[in-house]
């Protein structure tokens, strides 16, 4: 536990030394962009804006921009567990072209905004009823999980979004999966070692068969 202890403060000392300011809050109208870092408050996580570079021409290009969550902590520093492949990417399905994404809480709500193409909305702020305008945060937790609050009058924070809703590859603690009537939580294997992009396996709860299934695209072929 000393020795992990160690190695997280490196890390933020070494993330500090960046010139970042080590925060774990997006406010309202603050533009976070390819140089900024959000991380959480043990610092066992980060977010920002990572470079991907692809193992094969993907939508044309051999890179892509993703807003990304990291673990700082690693399981094993030999052998590399974990390290380098983010646990949650913001845009997975639509990479930016270059370094012009900007994450902002706006008047419609969470997007990332970017050169040569349309916002990427991650929440709609009139798709909550009633619809907050003032007192929403982006908070980043230790967890992993990214959430999208807002302070009511009664100093509660209400959840309005939250990544753990939109898993990518990774399972954490405290996430879900399966089917509820908002919303279904499934896993999909990214589509190589490099391109985050969802590839043929998934991990789903199955109605029918009342039970956990991977898949390939085109059907079922393991079961737990
Ligand atoms: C991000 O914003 C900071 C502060 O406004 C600016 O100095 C920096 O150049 C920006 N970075 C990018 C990649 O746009
Ligand atoms: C890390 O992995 C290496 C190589 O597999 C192994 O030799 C070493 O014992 C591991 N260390 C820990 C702390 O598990
Ligand atoms: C997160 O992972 C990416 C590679 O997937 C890497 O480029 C980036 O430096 C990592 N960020 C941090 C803060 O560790
Ligand atoms: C609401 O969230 C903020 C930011 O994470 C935190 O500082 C505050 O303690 C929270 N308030 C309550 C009542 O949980
Ligand atoms: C969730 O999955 C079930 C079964 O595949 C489907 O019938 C339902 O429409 C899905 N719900 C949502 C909100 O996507």
């Amino acid at each position: 536990m000393f020795i992990l202890k160690l190695l997280l403060l490196d890390i933020l000392t070494c993330l500090c030394f960046c010139g970042c300011v080590a925060r774990n809050t997006l406010k309202q109208g603050e533009r976070f962009n390819s140089s900024d870092l959000l991380v959480s408050q043990n610092g066992a996580v980060t977010l920002n804006f990572i470079k991907q570079e692809y193992d094969r021409d993907w939508d044309g290009k051999d890179f892509g921009f993703y807003l990304a969550i990291n673990y700082t902590v690693l399981l094993n520093e030999t052998r590399g567990d974990l390290w380098g492949h983010p646990i949650w990417l913001a845009n997975r399905q639509d990479p930016i072209a270059d370094e012009s994404g900007v994450l902002i809480i706006d008047e419609t709500g969470l997007k990332i905004t970017h050169n040569g193409g349309n916002p990427i909305q991650l929440f709609a702020l009139q798709s909550s009823s009633p619809s907050p305008t003032t007192n929403i945060n982006l908070v980043l937790h230790d967890s992993g999980n990214l959430v999208l609050q807002h302070a009511n009058s009664n100093g509660e924070n209400i959840t309005l979004w939250q990544s753990f809703d939109f898993p990518t590859d990774t399972f954490l603690p405290g996430m879900k999966l399966g089917l509820s009537r908002e919303r279904n939580w499934s896993l999909s294997s990214w589509l190589t070692p490099y391109i985050p992009a969802p590839g043929a396996f998934t991990l789903k709860w199955e109605p029918v068969e009342q039970r956990l299934g991977s898949a390939q695209r085109q059907g079922f072929v393991d079961e737990w």
